[in-house]
């Protein structure tokens, strides 16, 4: 296979813009795409110069590729079947229930796997057509875990990384998978595999053991049989919690544009003593239906005192075609509707409810007006949101309440850790964080600010390419992942 002419090439089942129309010129309209992987790597991709293969977001989408801020995008064609198959089912309805320990409940079909193979190919292919020899290539996240190996296949002399977005289940839930021993085995094909939390390293390398009857020593796992030089490859496997750019993310937030607008935000709202925010695209990961639930009992029983509470809900439309999604909509909507029906009055109501997207300066300005932000996903690889909320707050102040089941949390313990499940836990972490005192909070804001800071999506990256290059190590130190070999079971 020839190869292209990139030394750095990105592979993710979306492009970081979406092909949303035509202008009346018959130019393409694109838009930024969802999710915290977009926000993650945009900023790195742009001071690395390389190629982004990707999907344009929309069926039948072909086109020749394009620079789009300071970024050479190329475009992956999905047919409607293939979206239908690779994406809306393998990829969403599949991996993804699965991947978030079933809180949805996956469906296996085998012509869903078919499209799953099929597509992964055809993105090894465009990959494999980018990247110059000796290239590093960076593989994103579940929809693409195939991609690894069939790219060795073709184009031995690259240098691969996966990194895996969302959390890595336990191999009591892996093994539900019927292509479980495939599906190590595409990941395997990289030198590099990236987790959030170590907890998703360490259920990666016991799946290896499980499924594929490799053997793994600390992070290591090893791949092939004969000796060094002859197909056998060791593959790392390691935590490297995702960030975001968070100086971008402060200077935007200390705008005086955005800074006034948070007020007016305020005042838009009827000035409330209190209030609470939430941002999530509609996703039954994010908890959405529990949090709706808690504010109701908090507003019932009389918790806040007679302070007057709104809460901002932000549901960004994510996967509609998706059942578990369409009818989370409906369910979050009719929850909404009778919140606000049953406690509110003429002009004032408890629940703004915005199923929309909104830019990031209108973002900021929303986390600068909110006392209390409220991140209670039920299961969360990273959550991005939660350190846009802390990037924001230049002014030390609001509290971050956090479910201790999303990634952040192993790295933002000056949150007020929640389990969402537990309702009373909440209530009582949502009543103390309301009446905490400014010195508390600034007190936490400031810890959580400092890591934040310090722990940025440069550094990520940095420290995943460093690693996957030879030049660092990771934070993995070996130690709390276990060892082992011959465990295989089918
Ligand atoms: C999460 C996933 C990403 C995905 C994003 C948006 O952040 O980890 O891989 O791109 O959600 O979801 P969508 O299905 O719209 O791409």
């Amino acid at each position: 296979m020839p190869s292209g002419q990139y030394d750095f090439v990105v592979v993710a089942n979306r492009l970081p813009v979406d092909k949303v129309g035509t202008t009346d010129d018959g130019e393409p309209l694109y838009e930024t795409s969802p999710g915290g992987l977009v926000t993650a790597l945009a900023p790195v991709m742009r001071s690395q110069h390389g190629a982004w293969v990707g999907w344009a977001g929309a069926p039948d989408e072909s086109g020749d590729a394009f620079d789009s801020d300071g970024m050479h995008l190329v475009p992956v064609e999905l047919s409607g079947q293939d979206v239908e198959d690779y994406y809306e089912g393998m990829s969403n309805g599949t991996l993804w229930p699965l991947f978030h320990d079933v809180i949805a409940a996956p469906e296996y079909h085998r012509h869903w796997w078919d499209a799953y193979v099929r597509v992964n190919r055809r993105f090894a292919e465009a990959a494999a057509a980018q990247a110059d020899s000796g290239a590093t290539v960076w593989v994103q996240d579940y929809q693409l875990l195939l991609v690894p190996a069939m790219l060795r296949e073709q184009r031995p002399d690259l240098r691969i990384g996966f990194f895996n977005h969302i959390p890595f289940p336990g191999y009591e839930i892996f093994s539900q998978l019927p292509w479980r021993r495939q599906v190590i085995e595409g990941v395997l094909g990289s030198d590099l595999v990236g987790f959030q939390r170590r907890s998703d390293a360490t259920n990666f390398l016991r799946a290896c053991r499980r499924a594929a009857g490799a053997t793994t020593r600390g992070s290591s796992v090893h791949v092939g049989h004969g000796g060094e030089g002859d197909g056998h490859r060791a593959v790392r496997a390691a935590a490297f919690p995702i960030s975001i750019d968070a100086r971008s993310f402060e200077e935007l937030a200390s705008d005086s544009a955005v800074v006034a607008r948070a007020a007016e935000v305020r005042k838009e709202l009827g000035d409330p003593d209190l209030v609470l925010l939430g941002v999530d695209r509609l996703d039954y990961t994010k908890g959405i239906r529990h949090r709706l639930s808690i504010f109701k009992e908090l507003i019932e029983d009389g918790a806040l005192g007679d302070k007057q509470v709104v809460l901002v809900q932000v549901a960004s439309p994510s996967r509609e075609r998706v059942k578990a999604y369409s009818d989370l909509r409906d369910e979050v909507e009719l929850i909404v509707g009778r919140l606000n029906g049953d406690h509110g009055t003429v002009g004032w109501q408890p629940v703004h409810y915005l199923h929309q997207s909104f830019p990031r300066n209108e973002m900021a300005a929303l986390y600068l007006a909110a006392d209390v932000m409220l991140v209670t996903a039920l299961r969360d690889g990273m959550n991005l949101v939660a350190k846009e909320y802390v990037a924001a707050r230049h002014d030390d102040d609001g509290v971050l309440v956090l479910s201790e089941f999303a990634g952040a949390a192993d790295e933002l313990a000056q949150a007020v850790l929640v389990n969402p499940h537990d309702i009373d836990g909440t209530k009582a972490a949502i009543t103390r964080a309301a009446s905490m005192s400014r010195e508390e909070r600034r007190r936490r804001m400031r810890a959580l600010r400092r890591r934040v800071k310090e722990h940025d999506v440069e550094r990520w990256a940095q420290e995943f390419l460093g690693s996957l290059q030879g030049r660092v190590g990771a934070r993995d130190g070996g130690s709390g992942i276990e060892s082992g070999s011959g465990e295989r079971e089918r």
